[in-house]
């Protein structure tokens, strides 16, 4: 028979108590956390967010509650009030805050029962994610899930209150919208009173924001959910947290200090002191250093060594004559089979000709002296891994101009031996300590290209969004080369993760009018796509720029987890899929009468 609450208050947590609350009489309320049974004595413990603190039944003393608790399973909600003793010193455990007191119990109410779930939140052993993602109420009650949703919230008040104070207002902007010009997909929500039209849920406030700034609102901050439906990774989820901010009158130094700030603040909320300013690089460097424009700093960067080796051993190694050779040093992982050089090969990803050098051992035998001076060049310790990423003679004409005056082919050594950089450096990361927790390594990445080309489309996309800025000294390249131009644009990189990306914007008519055209839409087009905002930008827009960071991914960090679904409470599979409510679904053809729509079979 189950117990009401009735009027009985909780004095403590399960985390509580300790050795100076011992003769007080307590009330604590949780879950059976486990329930061992010595015939006369039934411990019994207790678990909330809180902690774990043992409850003793003593049948001598109190048989009818002795006999209750022999009912409790685990994961029943209990009742209990008693009083604190502590315990002898043989048995204190040392594991737990609580573990020096144990509560002898007077009363014992079930306040409700529990099916058997099918894992505890006590198991050490994990279970598998689907079944994680589909009992997720059980998982959250988990030690691990517990801790970091605190420290998300304590991550995002402290952030909140951090922009707050350097007087930045929270606006809400709103959920159902438009189609945005980000890029990638937008989820649509059909409108029953205009059947075939949709609203779209937000990428991102991007426009709002700006509109914000033309609206007078000086400085805009909002803690946000964004929706893309989108290929998901392990950092990526369709629905996601923004940390957004725009402000007015700012050159990109002044958004970089406030997010230095409030990221400063959010570590400390998490336990880890930060030390601004964070070291800044562009874009061309970061790509010609780490091959990637979110460089992880924990690990040594490209060296280039093309001039350690003669030209003639280059052309016996196959070596195109224009394109650069490049070292990856992957610090301590000491000597590699046969096996395990060839699985190098394996993890290379070449790209328009890249060419790898896995065995560096053999080239050792055959170069001695070249060899010699790449060791010396890349600094490399007798138990460093080298392996060497360049382009073949087969690479073919070096075409140019590309993007940013480098050739395709150059770019494909680049993008090639950045992804290999990274992969080895997981792989040995047991060998090579590179990865410690705690150690966090930010970076501005600046001066990205304001244009991409699109080798299918044939033409220039915005690299960032059509309403970014260029260099106010690349306006006149618009036009003549677009390749060249460098857009105020930035991100802000955490150990190989971008965590947040902005621009200062454009804010005049002329300049948005000569962006469009270099993009190749005509006024019909942009007047269209982005009509209510080219409008609103005709009203008196003051130079503005801002930044968006993703919540989850600075929360997944912190906890030092591998995947935003240990942080957020109730995520998507990597199908998009909601495994606990089960969404998406069908709906019924009554439904999607009312809302004019025709779902097609095949
Ligand atoms: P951007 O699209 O680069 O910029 O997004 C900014 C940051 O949001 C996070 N993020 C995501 N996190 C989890 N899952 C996703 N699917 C996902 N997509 C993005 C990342 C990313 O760095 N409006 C612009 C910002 C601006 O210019 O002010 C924007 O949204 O951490």
């Amino acid at each position: 028979m189950l117990d009401f609450l009735g009027d009985l208050r909780r004095t403590h947590t399960c985390g509580a108590l300790r050795a100076s609350d011992a003769g007080q009489t307590a009330v604590l309320m949780g879950w059976v956390n486990r329930r061992r049974d010595f015939g006369n004595l039934v411990f019994i413990d207790v678990r909330d967010r809180t902690g774990i603190t043992q409850i003793v039944c003593d049948k001598e003393s109190n048989p009818a509650l002795h006999a209750k608790a022999g009912e409790l399973r685990n994961e029943y909600v209990i009742a209990t009030v008693g009083k604190v003793k502590l315990r002898e010193p043989n048995t204190i455990n040392k594991n737990i805050p609580t573990g020096e007191v144990e509560l002898i119990a007077e009363e014992l109410r079930i306040l409700n029962e529990a099916k058997q779930p099918p894992f505890l939140p006590s198991d050490t052993v994990l279970p598998n994610e689907e079944l994680r993602l589909q009992y997720r109420y059980i998982d959250l009650r988990r030690d691990a899930m517990q801790r970091n949703i605190e420290l998300r919230h304590k991550v995002a008040i402290a952030i909140r209150d951090y922009l707050s104070a350097q007087g930045f207002f929270e606006i809400e902007t709103p959920f159902m919208t438009r189609s945005t010009p980000e890029g990638a997909r937008d989820y649509l929500v059909p409108s029953r009173v205009q059947p075939g039209s949709f609203y779209a849920l937000p990428q991102s406030p991007q426009l709002f924001k700006q509109i914000l700034m033309i609206s007078g609102f000086d400085r805009y901050f909002q803690i946000v959910r964004c929706f893309r439906d989108e290929d998901l990774r392990a950092d990526r989820q369709p629905e996601f947290t923004q940390i957004d901010l725009e402000m007015s009158y700012p050159q990109p130094e002044r958004v970089w200090e406030v997010v230095e700030g409030f990221l400063t603040a959010g570590f400390k909320a998490g336990g880890y002191e930060i030390k601004p300013p964070f070291p800044r690089m562009d874009y061309d460097e970061a790509i010609r250093l780490y091959g990637i424009d979110k460089p992880d700093l924990r690990l040594p960067a490209f060296t280039p060594v093309r001039d350690c080796f003669a030209p003639e051993n280059l052309e016996t190694l196959g070596v195109h004559p224009g394109l650069p050779v490049i070292a990856i040093r992957t610090p301590k992982v000491g000597e590699l089979s046969r096996k395990e050089r060839d699985e190098i090969k394996t993890m290379f990803h070449t790209k328009g000709g890249a060419k790898l050098f896995e065995d560096f051992k053999r080239l050792e035998k055959s170069f001695p002296d070249a060899t010699a001076k790449v060791r010396e060049k890349a600094g490399a310790a007798a138990a460093d891994l080298i392996v060497l990423v360049t382009g073949s003679t087969q690479s073919g004409e070096l075409k140019s101009p590309g993007v940013r005056k480098v050739s395709p082919q150059e770019l494909a050594i680049y993008a090639s031996a950045g992804l290999l950089r990274v992969a080895l450096a997981q792989k040995y990361s047991g060998r090579h300590g590179c990865f410690q927790p705690g150690d966090f390594r930010f970076l501005w990445v600046t001066n990205f290209p304001m244009f991409e080309y699109d080798e299918t489309e044939q033409r220039w996309n915005a690299a960032h969004h059509p309403f970014t800025s260029p260099h106010e000294q690349d306006m006149d390249k618009l036009e003549s080369d677009p390749a060249a131009v460098r857009a105020l644009a930035y991100d802000v990189v955490l150990n190989g993760t971008e965590l947040g990306s902005g621009s200062i914007r454009i804010h005049r008519q002329d300049i948005q009018r000569k962006i469009f055209h270099a993009l190749g839409l005509t006024e019909a087009e942009a007047k269209s796509r982005f009509g209510f905002f080219l409008e609103a930008l005709e009203y008196g827009t003051p130079p503005h720029g801002g930044i968006a960071l993703g919540l989850d991914r600075i929360v997944m960090i912190l906890a030092g987890a591998d995947s935003l679904r240990e942080v957020i409470p109730f995520p998507k599979t990597a199908r998009a899929v909601d495994l606990m409510v089960d969404a998406p679904t069908p709906v019924s053809e009554a439904q999607l009468k009312e809302l004019g729509i025709q779902v097609s079979k095949n």
